[in-house]
């Protein structure tokens, strides 16, 4: 059996099972309960979060059999999954639900195809829908066409717009549909999916290992199920932190941790010695200051106000956190400087040729500024 990539085995069959968009289940599952859907919709927000998904979840409810005949089933606003439009949606081979994309010729074509089909009625379903992918993609020539269209939609038609770039939709377009902000989600959200998504596929991995995952995934539950099959197609072993480490070129947490110590106790061969191992093992500079400024303002920010432990406990792990508070009683003045340098620091390291030059005069610098302080 080919393997199935994990995203779209896992691609939510419910709104029930939609996560970290409660805002939007709410709303959409109400507009499905009462059978009072919009003529048009745009779904937008970052990479992964939901918005394909959502769309297709309102192309199988528009055109459910089991909706269409069974009011009780109707009021649970959610499509059946069974029936013959809800597997054929599944399968991408519903003649009634079009998923056009926005990115291929920029859309020239594909809007003129819809315009050209929308006129005649659905063959075997009660709506016609209109996916437009990667809208951000269109021309000023399909925007317009599209406009013509949204400005007199037939009864039977539904448009949905899917872009990660809201700004670039045309006012006169936007003005015409129910607009929805999909949000980057909650790591525990996140981790929570891939742990069921492990357990269900017998996948054995460490929790400092899904730690990163969903570190690097920021938000995107796209990212971290694509990782998680990558990491699977390595063989049976148990996934560790640092098979995720050299996939994606992220350091854990824990070595940041030693990482950052060193600097605060103004430890400068530590740190300069530090820099050249992972230089050396090939991981990503740029990165690795990045997660090194994130550690240092979090802690600066605890310093500052304690009661921040709150919000950071969704951010990290416990253990994690503990470490980071620990570290905020020995913050001082001097520190905020070093932030500051390695701030600029990354700034020049991302049009350098050399990136580990900038980070090492920065450390030694920094540091410098830690000492005196
Ligand atoms: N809110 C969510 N809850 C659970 N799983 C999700 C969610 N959003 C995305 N996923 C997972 O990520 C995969 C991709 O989601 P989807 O195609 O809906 O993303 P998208 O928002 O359209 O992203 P893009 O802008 O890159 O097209 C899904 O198949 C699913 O496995
Ligand atoms: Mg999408
Ligand atoms: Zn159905």
């Amino acid at each position: 059996m080919p393997h199935l990539a994990i995203y779209r085995k896992y691609r939510p069959a419910t709104f029930e099972d939609l996560l970290g968009q409660e805002t939007i289940v709410k709303i959409l599952k109400e507009e499905a309960k009462e059978d009072r859907l919009s003529h048009a919709y745009i779904f937008s927000g970052p990479r992964g979060t939901g918005k394909t998904t959502s769309a297709r979840l309102i192309a199988k409810i528009a055109d459910c059999e089991k909706r269409e005949k069974d009011a009780e089933f109707r009021k649970k606003g959610e499509p059946c999954n069974s029936c013959r439009s809800c597997l054929s949606i599944d399968e991408g081979k519903n003649l009634d639900v079009m998923e056009i994309d926005g990115a291929s010729n920029r859309g020239v074509d594909e809007i003129r195809n819809l315009k050209e089909s929308i006129r005649t009625a659905p063959s075997n379903s009660r709506f016609k829908i209109y996916i437009i992918d990667e809208a951000h993609m269109l021309t000023k020539d399909a925007w317009n066409a599209l406009l013509k269209t949204l400005e007199e939609p037939p009864a039977y038609a539904i448009i949905i717009l899917a872009t990660t770039e809201m700004e670039k939709v045309p006012a006169t377009i936007s003005s015409r549909a129910q607009k929805f902000y999909f949000k980057l989600v909650p790591r525990d959200k996140i981790i929570d999916k891939l742990k069921k998504i492990s357990k269900t596929e017998g996948i054995k991995i460490s929790d400092e290992a899904l730690d990163l995952i969903a570190d690097y995934a920021e938000g995107s539950f796209r990212d971290s199920e694509s990782l998680l099959d990558q990491m699977v197609s390595l063989g049976d072993k148990k996934i560790e932190v640092e098979e995720i480490e050299k996939a994606v070129g992220k350091i854990s947490f824990d070595k940041i941790d030693v990482f950052v110590e060193a600097l605060m106790k103004g430890d400068a061969s530590s740190a300069l010695k530090f820099v050249a191992e992972i230089s050396d093992n090939g991981f990503n500079l740029s990165q690795f200051l990045r997660d090194v400024i994130q550690h240092l303002r979090r802690i600066l920010v605890l310093r500052t106000n304690p009661k921040m432990e709150e919000i950071f406990k969704k951010e990290m792990m416990a253990e994690h956190l503990e470490k980071l508070i620990a570290q905020s009683k020995n913050f001082k003045q001097a520190h905020v400087t070093l932030i500051k340098i390695l701030i600029n620091a990354y700034g020049e390291m991302r049009y350098s040729q050399f990136p580990r030059i900038p980070l090492e005069v920065a450390i030694v610098e920094g540091l410098e500024k830690v000492k005196v302080g």
